[in-house]
């Protein structure tokens, strides 16, 4: 019994030492951030080559895995393989080829489903028939027997946050960089985004050959969790002239106006619904401001939001993913309060009247900007050279810096995770959303131009709201909450001088509250000293407080 104990211990302490050193090396991995800086535009083109050599096949289980290996060999040297399931058990292989050639190859080769009902559509996504001769194959057990890197260990469904043993670290910053490593975005969920993106461009490649599918929005931005929905965005062509040649394309003249916008959103979402392997739920949002098409892809068991024309919005992507890198602290900060915001029901799957995680991450984004961690929009235009010149097709200026390792980075602040979440929930609890409109541009406040209950102005589009769509009683709820969590962080740290994340993500307790102002009235008493819980002590909260007891 007593050796079941300490073994069972020592497994815990090994675990424990595991995560520990995962999270030492990922601090140590992502503190000269800016010295391993990748440009946002290598990035892309490199995900997309990936995707270009990268085919997706349904096998029935994981034993097919080594038979659609030898399969897949004969085509071309294969470099990567990725096996993830589905919920109702659908087994998926990504294989990724070295080489561009050996997808083509394998795709010519592939057949069709022989059934007149079942139109044939070339795609990246297959299916893989079982060979009755080999059903008896030895199983596949190991990665040797592959000798290729055969992962498994990447999922496409986000973990519960109770069981990913946020409890097992003491330290609220360690929990907040545990929390960032299993819940952001790995590397199969982001080439399955690719693929999905290209399996659209592909369709479109014999009508419109220099229009490109690109992701955008979280799913690039850095910000990206496990199993958020993909944002993509059919790009017009860019015609690089060639001078000399002689015979032009005939082409038909098309205007840019929002009234073709919508009926290529009809007819991309038509394409979807009808022809395109995977795609379900088909549904047309013309009205919207920026009109899109929702599906499933549901080979990848995920959302996607097509939309057609918004260049703008890659910019954001870039914007956002430029300051995502600047410094190790800024995800793991995003990531906190996003999933703080979403365990207490401020943000929402559906769009609607309620805060969204875009606002939330410009929101700590102008929060850092205070603390000085990362710059002003305006340094960044300011610094900006030729090659960073980016003008829209609608002339929305997009210049930035995009190099951001050649801008001098001296942070002094060197405040710990813990702190400036802290430091977060103070800054905004007592923050004036009546007057002030929030400016990333300049990092600072400017008067509201116009009645919002939030004014978040958006950096690339002056004149607009990002969080225009926030009704008041939302924003006050997100006030209360925001006090609360300020609140809550201070007085446990105050008693207990420890934070669990949990903690903040079940909420707020009312009889807890009470029982806390009980205690440090008392200490308050008895100490002879004064203590401060800010929010506690402030007016406006003492009013609150009444208000929800
Ligand atoms: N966007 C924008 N202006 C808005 C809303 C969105 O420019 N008012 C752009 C941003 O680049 C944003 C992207 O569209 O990142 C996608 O929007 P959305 O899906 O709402 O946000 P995400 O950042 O993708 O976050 P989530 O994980 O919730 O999808
Ligand atoms: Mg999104």
């Amino acid at each position: 019994m007593n050796k079941t104990c300490s073994l069972r211990r020592l497994c815990n302490l090994h675990e424990y030492l595991i995560k520990q050193h995962r999270i030492i090396r990922y601090k140590s991995n992502t503190c000269n951030d800016l010295k391993s800086f990748v440009l946002y535009d290598k990035f892309i083109c490199e995900r997309r080559s990936q995707s270009k050599c990268s085919v997706l096949v349904q096998v029935s289980s994981e034993n097919s895995i080594s038979d659609l290996y030898s399969y897949c060999s004969k085509f071309g040297s294969i470099k990567n393989i990725f096996h993830y399931q589905l919920a109702g058990s659908n087994h998926f292989v990504l294989t990724e080829f070295e080489d561009q050639s050996a997808v083509n190859t394998l795709l010519d080769q592939s057949t069709h489903v022989k059934d007149s009902n079942v139109i044939a559509v070339r795609s990246p996504f297959l299916w893989f028939r079982s060979n009755a001769s080999k059903k008896n194959s030895k199983l596949l057990s190991t990665n040797d027997k592959l000798n290729v890197p055969f992962q498994t260990n990447q999922t496409m469904i986000e973990p519960n946050i109770k069981n990913i043993g946020l409890e097992k670290f003491d330290s609220l910053s360690d929990q907040m960089l545990l929390l960032l490593k299993c819940t952001q975005l790995n590397d199969i969920g982001t080439r399955l985004r690719f693929l999905t993106a290209m399996q659209i461009e592909n369709s479109l490649k014999g009508i419109f050959p220099l229009s490109k599918v690109l992701p955008f929005g979280s799913s690039v931005n850095s910000f990206g969790k496990i199993g958020s929905d993909i944002d993509l965005v059919l790009m017009d062509s860019e015609i690089k002239e060639n001078k000399t040649s002689r015979l032009i394309y005939h082409g038909k003249c098309v205007s840019n106006s929002r009234t073709q916008i919508q009926r290529n959103i009809e007819i991309l979402g038509d394409l979807l619904q009808l022809f395109l392997p995977g795609c379900s739920r088909v549904k047309r949002i013309s009205q919207a401001r920026v009109p899109i098409v929702k599906y499933s892809q549901d080979f990848v068991g995920v959302e996607c939001d097509l939309a057609v024309s918004n260049e703008t919005a890659v910019n954001m992507s870039e914007l956002l993913y430029i300051f995502g890198n600047f410094d190790y602290r800024v995800r793991p900060l995003v990531f906190t309060i996003k999933m703080w915001a979403r365990e207490i029901n401020l943000t929402n799957d559906t769009p609607g009247r309620w805060i969204t995680n875009f606002s939330l991450t410009l929101l700590v984004l102008f929060y850092l900007q205070q603390e000085k961690i990362i710059p002003d929009i305006q340094t960044l235009v300011k610094q900006a050279s030729n090659s960073d010149v980016r003008i829209t097709n609608e002339g929305i200026n997009c210049t930035f810096l995009r190099d951001v390792s050649k801008l001098h980075k001296d942070v002094e602040n060197k405040k710990t995770l813990d702190q400036l979440l802290l430091g977060f929930f103070e800054y905004f609890a007592s923050f004036d959303f009546n007057t002030n409109a929030i400016s990333l541009n300049f990092g600072k406040t400017i008067n509201k131009p116009e009645y919002s209950a939030l004014y978040i102005v958006n950096p690339l589009e002056v004149h607009f709201n990002v969080s225009k769509n926030i009704s008041s009683e939302e924003m006050e709820r997100f006030r209360i909450e925001l006090r609360n969590a300020a609140w809550t962080m201070e007085s446990s740290l105050l008693n207990t001088n420890s934070f669990n994340l949990l903690d903040l993500f079940k909420g707020f307790d009312v009889n807890k509250k009470n029982q806390i102002v009980f205690e440090i009235q008392h200490q308050i008493k008895n100490s002879n000293r004064l203590v401060t819980v800010k929010d506690l002590f402030d007016d406006s909260q003492t009013q609150e407080d009444k208000r929800l007891t």
